[in-house]
């Protein structure tokens, strides 16, 4: 068969109008692509867990868009060509400053559907059924990726329907996936039997290899449906009766009022400064501004730096606040629009400084001897991360999730996309662990319409006011401390921003109480840290797959895409 090119007729003379040929054929195939994984761009540029979804941000600029109009349509090519985690099934986050200096947190996360209860994985034994809550039908929460996308279009330039079409033709036309997606799809063939009722186009007979070519007529469809009736296309009509079908069949509770419920919401960014620097993070339902914002406090006044990377010190010191914050996260961290979360009493200066009383330079803090923090005073691993800069001065970042590796594996019968199984992000029952070993209690209890909380922490660090870093990455419960060692790794150890994101990393939750290393990690600093008392978990293959952009002294952007996946950057 000969493959067609990677735009359709009407799609590439356009793109020779604006752009002219010659970048026209640096256009990649979806046929034969390549991986890219650092650039240095002048115009603007994308990174993003597949190379395809960068190439379709790259090209949405080339076009006239603007870093929002790139960033939708990125993550709407993620959906079609990274199914593990891009989605429309689930939800996410997106932290941007725009060219006149706006700074926007846009919460797309599910929502618990109105019949989910505080119990509702509890079985008549008591225990919690981690199972329902983590695959299949009931693990689902309503999806937001679309509203979101919506509502993030009105500080776009372009149509919708120009931002969709890339999604649309790779769909329909397919493209060739890589041996890494191959492996995830050999490795999810019993769960896609086991939870679907009806065979999902991810289900084959024989291996999946990488060079086979990927078609989602399904998927294609719908995407049809939303680039023709708009949101509409999602959460009514057609798509919507899908996916109440779909929850009939396998005992979900996502109804069509749920669906029709569903707002995308504008919040206050989460921003403090460190340093020189003002960083803009992302505030409830995710955890993650707030952690970041606790941990680099908990260092600013101290001597790091001159400790250097990944030496006993730094990381026994990075490992005792990553343990504090996390503390703080399970007790009063939540949907702040169903529970009062103590923002700015647990990240004011004296809170912190408390916190950090019972810290020593010789010794862990055992976490059962270190309670979360008493807030005072009155209150006024399968996600994704892309990150987006454009030459007009808009910098976007986004962190997008159906939970774990393929969601819930349950694909919505005939309409080809797979549903998220976020709802494991409550804490089903205090004290038990979700997925990521993270506990909480009633601030993360059940509700309905009420927002799991996420670590997810898309981030802009801006320097003078201007966008200088855009960052992000996928990870679960790693994720906060793996921008924490990023950030800390360039603004504090001066290191390019390749190094920042390629050297391994590790990660300290409170609990369980246990440093999680990734294999690479220093050998001598690890049995530093083991004479000391600390205890080390199983060392992990990988941590994360962070996406970077860094605006360099000459206003040139350096775009970094993680080692540990496929992840590219595009940019021009
Ligand atoms: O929102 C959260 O924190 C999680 N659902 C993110 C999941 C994730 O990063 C999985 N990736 N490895």
């Amino acid at each position: 068969m000969k493959h067609p090119a990677f735009f359709s007729l009407p799609v590439a003379l356009l793109l020779v109008l604006f752009v002219g040929p010659a970048t026209l054929a640096q256009q990649q195939s979806p046929y034969a692509y390549k991986i890219e994984k650092s650039l240095i761009a002048t115009r603007g540029a994308v990174v993003s867990a597949h190379p395809l979804a960068s190439q379709a941000g790259l090209s949405i600029l080339q076009l006239g868009g603007n870093a929002i109009d790139a960033a939708i349509a990125t993550q709407l090519a993620l959906a079609v060509v990274y199914p593990n985690a891009g989605n429309i099934g689930g939800g996410g986050f997106m932290v941007a400053q725009l060219k006149d200096g706006k700074q926007l947190a846009l919460d797309y996360r599910e929502k618990a559907p109105a019949q989910a209860h505080r119990d509702m994985y509890i079985e008549a034994d008591g225990r919690a059924n981690t199972d329902k809550s983590q695959a299949g039908h009931l693990s689902s929460g309503v999806p937001g990726t679309i509203a979101g996308l919506f509502a993030a279009h009105r500080h776009a330039k372009l149509p919708f329907k120009t931002l969709i079409a890339p999604a649309i033709e790779l769909a329909e036309k397919g493209f060739i996936i890589t041996a890494a997606e191959a492996r995830g799809l050999n490795n999810l063939q019993n769960d896609l039997k086991k939870y679907n009722t009806q065979t999902p186009v991810f289900v084959k007979d024989s291996e999946w290899k990488a060079g086979d070519t990927l078609v989602q007529t399904d998927l294609a469809n719908t995407l049809k449906r939303i680039r023709d009736n708009g949101q509409a296309g999602f959460y009514e009509g057609k798509t919507a009766e899908l996916i109440v079908a779909e929850m009939q069949r396998g005992g979900g509770l996502i109804t069509k009022a749920d669906l029709v419920a569903y707002t995308a919401k504008y919040r206050d960014p989460h921003v403090f400064q460190y340093k020189e620097y003002t960083l803009l993070g992302m505030p409830m339902p995710s955890s993650g501004g707030v952690l970041l914002h606790q941990m680099l406090k908990m260092i600013e006044d101290r001597p790091i730096a001159a400790m250097g990377f990944q030496s006993p010190g730094s990381v026994q010191l990075m490992t005792e606040v990553m343990r504090r914050a996390y503390a703080d996260r399970a007790a009063h961290m939540g949907d702040a629009d169903f529970y009062k979360v103590p923002v700015q009493q647990i990240t004011n200066a004296a809170y912190l400084q408390e916190r950090m009383k019972s810290y020593s330079n010789e010794k862990p803090t055992p976490s059962n001897e270190l309670q979360p923090g008493t807030a005072v005073g009155t209150e006024s691993e399968e996600t994704t991360h892309l990150s987006v800069i454009d030459q007009e001065g808009n910098a976007v970042a986004v962190t997008t999730t159906l939970n774990n590796s393929y969601g819930s594996r349950t694909v919505v019968g005939g309409a080809g996309f797979l549903l998220n199984d976020e709802m494991d992000d409550f804490s089903i029952k205090p004290g038990v662990p979700n997925m990521f070993g993270a506990v909480g209690g009633e601030a993360n209890a059940i509700q309905p319409g009420k927002r799991m909380l996420s670590s997810m922490a898309p981030t802009l660090v801006l320097k003078k006011g201007k966008p200088y870093i855009v960052v992000g990455t996928p990870g679960g419960t790693t994720i906060p401390t793996q921008i924490f060692q990023t950030l800390v790794n360039i603004l504090e150890f001066g290191m390019s921003p390749q190094d920042a994101v390629y050297k391994p990393k590790f990660h300290h939750q409170w609990l369980p109480d246990e440093l999680v290393v990734e294999k690479g990690f220093s050998e001598t600093t690890k049995a530093a840290l083991q004479k000391m008392g600390y205890l080390f978990g199983k060392e992990r293959g990988g941590i994360g797959r962070t996406e970077l952009i860094m605006v360099r002294p000459d206003g040139s952007f350096e775009a970094v895409a993680d080692r540990r996946g496929d992840d590219s950057a595009a940019g021009y």
